[in-house]
């Protein structure tokens, strides 16, 4: 459980009246408080353009809390504290003089709540009002003066840019009032449980890191599968497809994280310098097409409910080629992963929810059984599950009892939940925590979200002059287009089957 207090401070949430602030951000910033883990001084002002009072604000984030909280029942005593710390205003993101207002709200409840003049920007809208946000609090709320010791940081969520140029344009914006240490780029990904448990898993176990290369591995599949749609998100997914929408962010810092080399320390920058190098170093391996495999559902059963078609969903224009399935093969072009691919998947509309990594390793170099025994022995297999099932299993051959020398596959597992027996907090409290401490490891620095878009955007460049891989229909609730099968067979081996 985390266990450090940060310094007071009061959180802007700019886009309060959206989705992720009922979903997520107000339920995160509950729990903590819930788990006293922010000062008591802690307030929070929700900006939007919706009017709205206070009492508004607070009755609607109540109704947020009892959703979608993870300490429940709500529990009075702690809810009444915590509404008394939230605040709304209505205001325009263009309009200066909604700024100006905000500003003395922001002193007052400094003076109210004795929050120290520490302010957390949170950009929370759509990424269309960025500029004007990211403008109108660098010009008039100083925050790279320390305003007598005090800090201002800001939070943006993704997407960041919608490829390079745009990420690079974007990245100079904000470094024209934010120095990078003040700028914390979120991929709610990094928050997760399971996936900071990749450095623990790598970097406090001896006996893995020797073998967690070419030598021992022959290939690596990462799968983002869901089972869920696009939902009512269509006029967002329509621009993004799932190479923007998971690829980008969530995958390749899935692959960073797996493949990069040990930092010298465990601090923000010796980690983002080692994940940086991956980035940089990977590319899609073009030898054969493009390297990629493109597929959209079409209509189809999930759990034995008929479900729509994604050009059918609202939103989407009905001849979209936006793909909602994406494979790729990847290469990491250094001394530890040469020659080693690097298989990444990610659908909508898949039978089910599945977020994993697996290690496949090569075959032991001779084999000393029955011509028949030999030929069941499989490669060793390691599964880090990252959701739902979080957990890590190691696969490996065993004797079966009895006369004979037949070996069956085993299966060693590890799981969170009987081995810690407590729910792990949300993604977003551990990233909101560490943004008021101050620690920006698990957010993604200037250079790591530009080398991530180096690698994309090529790729989706190819496919909007018409080139690359065609986009092959697959049926709702199944495994993803059939090319994706031939994809991966043409290299002699086969999607893990999950
Ligand atoms: C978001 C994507 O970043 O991640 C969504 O925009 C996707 O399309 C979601 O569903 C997946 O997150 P999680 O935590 O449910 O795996």
């Amino acid at each position: 459980m985390l266990n450090k207090k940060p310094s007071p401070c009061i959180m802007v949430i700019f886009g309060a009246s959206g989705d992720l602030t009922f979903r997520k951000l107000i339920p995160a910033l509950y729990d903590l408080v819930a788990d006293d883990l922010l000062p008591p001084e802690f307030a929070m002002i929700g900006f939007a353009r919706k009017p709205k009072t206070n009492d508004q604000f607070r009755q609607e984030m109540r109704q947020a809390v009892e959703e979608f909280a993870r300490c429940k029942p709500i529990n009075p005593t702690i809810w009444e504290r915590f509404a008394r710390a939230l605040h709304y205003q209505q205001g325009d993101y263009h309009t200066p003089a909604d700024y100006q207002v905000l500003l003395r709200r922001l002193e007052a409840i400094d003076q109210a709540h004795g929050s120290g003049g520490n302010r957390l920007y949170y950009l929370a809208t759509p990424p269309e009002v960025y500029w004007p946000i990211i403008e109108h609090v660098g010009t008039m709320m100083c925050p790279t003066d320390t305003n007598n010791g005090a800090w201002s940081r800001i939070i943006v969520e993704k997407p960041f840019g919608s490829d390079l140029d745009s990420a690079r344009q974007l990245n100079e914006h904000l470094h024209r009032w934010f120095r990078e240490d003040q700028i914390y780029r979120i991929d709610h990904y990094l928050g997760k449980e399971t996936v900071q448990n990749i450095f623990v898993f790598r970097f406090a176990n001896g006996i893995f890191e020797p073998i967690w290369d070419r030598r021992y591995v022959d290939h690596v599949q990462i799968t983002v599968a869901e089972s869920i749609g696009i939902g009512n998100r269509g006029s967002y997914y329509e621009h993004a497809g799932v190479i923007r929408d998971i690829v980008q962010n969530h995958m390749l810092q899935l692959v960073a994280l797996t493949a990069m080399e040990p930092p010298a320390e465990f601090s923000p920058d010796a980690v983002r310098n080692e994940k940086v190098k991956v980035l940089k170093a990977l590319r899609v391996d073009t030898s054969r097409g493009d390297g990629t495999v493109r597929g959209q559902y079409g209509p189809g059963r999930i759990n034995n409910e008929l479900v729509k078609g994604y050009t059918q969903e609202e939103g989407v224009a009905p001849d979209s080629t936006t793909e909602t399935y994406l494979a790729m093969k990847l290469l990491i072009e250094n001394w530890r992963w040469a020659g080693v691919p690097f298989y990444v998947r990610s659908g909508k509309r898949l039978p089910r929810r599945v977020t994993e990594i697996a290690i496949q390793f090569k075959m032991p170099p001779l084999l000393l059984f029955s011509k028949r025994t030999a030929e069941t022995i499989q490669p060793n297999l390691l599964v880090l599950n990252i959701q739902p099932d979080e957990g890590i299993s190691l696969h490996f051959s065993a004797k079966t009892p009895g006369a004979g020398d037949a070996v069956q596959p085993v299966i060693m597992n590890f799981s969170y939940g009987t081995s810690f027996r407590t729910p792990a907090p949300d993604a977003y409290e551990r990233l909101l925590l560490d943004a008021m401490l101050g620690d920006s490891t698990l957010f993604t620095r200037s250079d790591e979200v530009e080398a991530s878009w180096a690698l994309v955007t090529p790729v989706i460049e190819r496919w909007q002059e018409g080139g690359g891989s065609f986009i092959e229909l697959y049926r709702a609730g199944t495994w993803g287009p059939k090319s994706a099968d031939d994809f991966i067979a043409a290299d002699g081996r086969k999607w893990r089957t999950l």
